[in-house]
């Protein structure tokens, strides 16, 4: 028989498409030494009893008690890291001037390495906390502190996707808050690259660098262009946020003569190793685009409700073959939690498709086949986070990481509504869905190694 570094029984919820859960019950997971599936097996499967008798000795072999249920670890397409600081204030302010007076100011504090260190630390181990097993990260444009967060995502076992963030535009920066040029910011980029990469060598799970300009907005064609090189020569991923609001896409229209989308296009920006947050105002020739080169977007439906008032159209985007993830935007929105988040992706789907006075004109009622399920939004969260970064991850299933969330929903004083002994699974899938809280998390696994355990 193989040796499997770790095997659990249990039943499990995996997305196997956008619409359609695998519901995986008491089976077993055997995981190899890397942190890999090695193979699913079924009760019915003529290897189950000998994998498990041999097994079940052992300590390497867990069996989930009674209550327990074994999920994908979340994949977090879009968090501004040092923003955790003001997480869940500041929300009625238009982006313009929230960057302005509020998370400028804040992230400029991140060149004291003391106070990254606090708040990065605190924000890993939270989003961990809440099942977010991998993360893509905006850091700040300091080199020294987007490298600590790094570490700290290294150290805690966290696989983390961190940008060295790019805003070299004297025109649209503050000076206390800016790269000193496009070389600059480009050399510091390619710095930062290289020493992730290293770092990765000690990280089992895996850290990336991501090429990261903020915005079109606060971005010289200088740095744009040098950047798509350096993602092309480095062969990382690539983040930024696309066509978020009304301001922002008319600023990229009105500076360049073309859409937000067309210009990172051109920029050498888009591709399979990219994603682009909010996506509020694309259009269909800029969906398509997304789906020739691969780019995904973050669809961060908390934030787009307070910056954009705005809702994605996520089912049309999905049925044109756009590939789409889940983002908290920390803290454009406010929790960092993805269940939260997917939550609101329905909720807001449903907004979006009916939601809209009937008395008013066909033409002013939403926009028809928009609502999306919480499979779906599952989906997004878990799945749909793997394609987008163009990782194995996001599934429980041979060939996937061991990136998992065991989540108990018989917990004195944080127990679900389950009263029957044969409720069906699918339905105890949707109460936790919407109803777990991060007390009903009681572990978390990364790349086949425990990274976070509530007593
Ligand atoms: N656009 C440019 N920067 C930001 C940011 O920090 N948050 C959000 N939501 N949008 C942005
Ligand atoms: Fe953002």
């Amino acid at each position: 028989m193989k040796a499997y570094a770790r095997v659990f029984q249990g039943t499990a919820f995996t997305a196997r498409s956008p619409e359609e859960i695998d519901i995986l019950k008491d089976h077993l997971f055997c995981v190899n030494d890397d942190g890999v599936i090695a193979e699913t097996i079924a009760p019915d499967s003529p290897e189950y009893e000998a994998v498990r008798s041999e097994y079940a000795v052992l300590d390497r072999y867990r069996q989930l008690a009674p209550g327990q249920y074994l999920l994908p670890g979340f994949v977090d397409l879009h968090v501004h890291a040092p923003q955790w600081a003001q997480s869940g204030t500041a929300l009625d302010v238009p982006l313009y001037d929230w960057l302005h007076t509020h998370t400028f100011p804040l992230e400029s504090k991140f060149a004291d390495l003391n106070f990254a260190a606090e708040v990065y630390e605190d924000l890993v181990a939270s989003l961990l906390a809440n099942g977010t097993t991998t993360a893509l990260y905006f850091a700040t444009i300091h080199k020294e502190s987007s490298l600590l967060l790094a570490e700290i995502c290294a150290k805690k076992g966290q696989r983390g996707l961190v940008g060295k963030v790019v805003m070299d535009d004297p025109a649209q920066n503050p000076a206390y808050y800016r790269d000193a040029d496009a070389a600059a910011a480009l050399t510091d980029t390619e710095a930062f690259i290289v020493a992730v990469k290293e770092l990765a060598k000690r990280a089992k799970q895996g850290v990336y660098p991501v090429v990261t300009p903020r915005f079109i907005p606060s971005c010289t064609d200088e740095a744009l262009k040098g950047l798509g090189a350096l993602a092309a020569k480095h062969d990382t991923h690539v983040q930024s946020h696309c066509s978020e609001s009304d301001w922002a896409h008319g600023y990229v229209q009105d500076r360049l003569g073309k859409r937000d989308a067309v210009a990172l296009s051109d920029f050498g920006l888009l591709g399979d190793k990219s994603v682009m947050a909010h996506c509020n105002f694309l259009d269909e020739n800029d969906a398509a685009l997304f789906a020739r080169t691969g780019t995904a977007i973050g669809h961060c439906p908390i934030s787009n409700a307070y910056f954009a008032n705005s809702v994605i159209p996520i089912a049309r985007w999905m049925d044109k073959g756009v590939e789409i993830g889940l983002g908290s935007d920390v803290s454009g929105g406010y929790s960092p939690s993805l269940y939260d988040n997917a939550r609101q992706a329905v909720i807001s789907s449903r907004m979006l498709e009916d939601g809209v006075n009937p008395a008013l004109p066909a033409d002013a009622r939403g926009m028809q086949a928009s609502r999306i399920t919480i499979d779906e939004a599952f989906y997004l969260a878990t799945a749909g986070g793997g394609e987008a970064l163009s990782l194995p991850i996001g599934r429980l299933a041979a060939g996937y990481a061991w990136d998992a969330q065991i989540v108990d929903i018989a917990l004195s004083g944080a127990r679900l509504p389950v009263f029957s002994e044969d409720e069906p699974l699918h339905e105890i899938f949707q109460k936790i869905m919407y109803l777990v809280r991060p007390e009903n998390i009681r572990e978390v696994w990364v790349q086949g190694e425990q990274v976070h355990k509530r007593a």
